[in-house]
């Protein structure tokens, strides 16, 4: 069904795309006796693909990466296509419009995308007061979080405390997303010194609580194995809960798209992403000896590409661009593939 609508959808900017199949699947999930028809095709409910992660209940391994529902906007509609967990943001202390449109770009030859969106969103009271009244389900929800533009690097940790105080009673767990090539010098937080001070005051600030929520790391493909040498060394000694590998990659090599397009500014995603970030869970998985959970990202297209990643080392997976491109039939498709190697 979805590869038939497809030709049409890209027929349009990506960006209003979105809008218009987010807003659609509102509108639809509204009908009555909709929800039943939409769990009997999409969903796949085995206790084979229960996953207890640091101390969370998945019912399965797939989530949805962030960057799809920036805002909390879509969860109930999103769930009818049976993820796992869902991960929203990344949010920002302040509302922000992010970079000038267009800002995403379809690579069809190459089944990739190239954003440079730049933390669009509505900032972290909107949110933290749309996810307090949501219906859960047991639904397990990331909350993924970053600085404004304007604020400096050297004020950065305070917008990361700001959004973690006030999403910790909402999410589940928190994702510190210093890796997105979209904000200015985002990527530089990276660095040892300013990483260990943010998650280790986010650390101290978990333990005052009576709960504590798994904090883990977003990073960049891009990085040194030198880097992830140093990544690996942070999450030890922060204690923090695992790394999420990969964001998005500023490299281009290997692309068949025109020259115009590939050489847009921003991340790519997708198939040119499969192979990289799953290298970056074997390093990390391997170097550590697998001492810290990993959710692994990037160019996910299939059930094969989700094992190659559980292979290397990852305990749970996301999709965003394998979602784009092959729809929502791919969340069964690859939690009927992942089932066939646990059983
Ligand atoms: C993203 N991604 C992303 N990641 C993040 O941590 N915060 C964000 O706000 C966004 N925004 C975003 C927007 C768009 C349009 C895309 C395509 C991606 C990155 C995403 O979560 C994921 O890490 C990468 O896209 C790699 O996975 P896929 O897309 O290859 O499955």
């Amino acid at each position: 069904m979805y590869q038939i609508i497809k030709p049409f959808l890209f027929k349009f900017d990506p960006e209003n795309i979105h809008h218009f199949v987010t807003g659609g699947l509102r509108a639809v999930n509204r009908i009555w006796g909709v929800k039943p028809l939409l769990k009997q095709a999409y969903q796949l409910e085995d206790n084979r693909l229960e996953r207890e992660v640091f101390g969370l209940k998945f019912k399965n391994p797939l989530g949805l990466a962030a960057g799809f529902d920036k805002n909390a906007d879509f969860i109930e509609e999103l769930t009818e296509f049976g993820f796992g967990f869902i991960e929203i943001g990344t949010v920002t202390p302040l509302p922000q419009s992010g970079n000038e449109k267009p800002r995403m770009f379809r690579l069809p030859a190459d089944e990739a995308l190239i954003n440079r969106m730049g933390f669009n969103n509505q900032g972290v009271d909107v949110v933290a007061h749309r996810l307090s009244k949501l219906d859960r389900k047991g639904l397990i929800i990331g909350g993924n979080i970053g600085k404004n533009k304007q604020t400096p690097n050297e004020d950065a940790l305070s917008d990361y405390i700001k959004c973690f105080d006030k999403l910790f009673d909402v999410v589940d767990y928190f994702v510190v997303n210093v890796s997105s090539p979209n904000t200015p010098g985002l990527r530089e937080l990276q660095e040892k010194e300013p990483l260990k001070n943010i998650l280790n005051t986010l650390q101290q600030r978990n333990h005052k609580n009576d709960i504590s929520r798994p904090i883990l790391l977003k990073i960049a493909p891009d990085l040194s194995d030198s880097q992830l040498d140093d990544i690996i060394e942070i999450v030890m000694e922060t204690k923090i809960a695992g790394v999420i590998a990969t964001n998005t990659t500023i490299f281009r090599e290997g692309l068949t798209s025109p020259g115009n397009i590939s050489k847009e500014t921003g991340g790519l995603s997708g198939k040119p992403l499969t192979k990289r970030s799953t290298e970056v869970i074997r390093y990390l998985s391997e170097k550590s000896n697998k001492a810290f959970t990993i959710i692994g990202v990037g160019g996910i297209h299939s059930a094969e590409d989700a094992i190659e990643k559980i292979n290397a080392g990852a305990t749970l997976v996301q999709i965003y661009t394998g979602f784009v491109y092959e729809g929502p039939g791919l969340v069964k498709r690859i939690l009927k593939g992942v089932l066939k190697v646990v059983s």
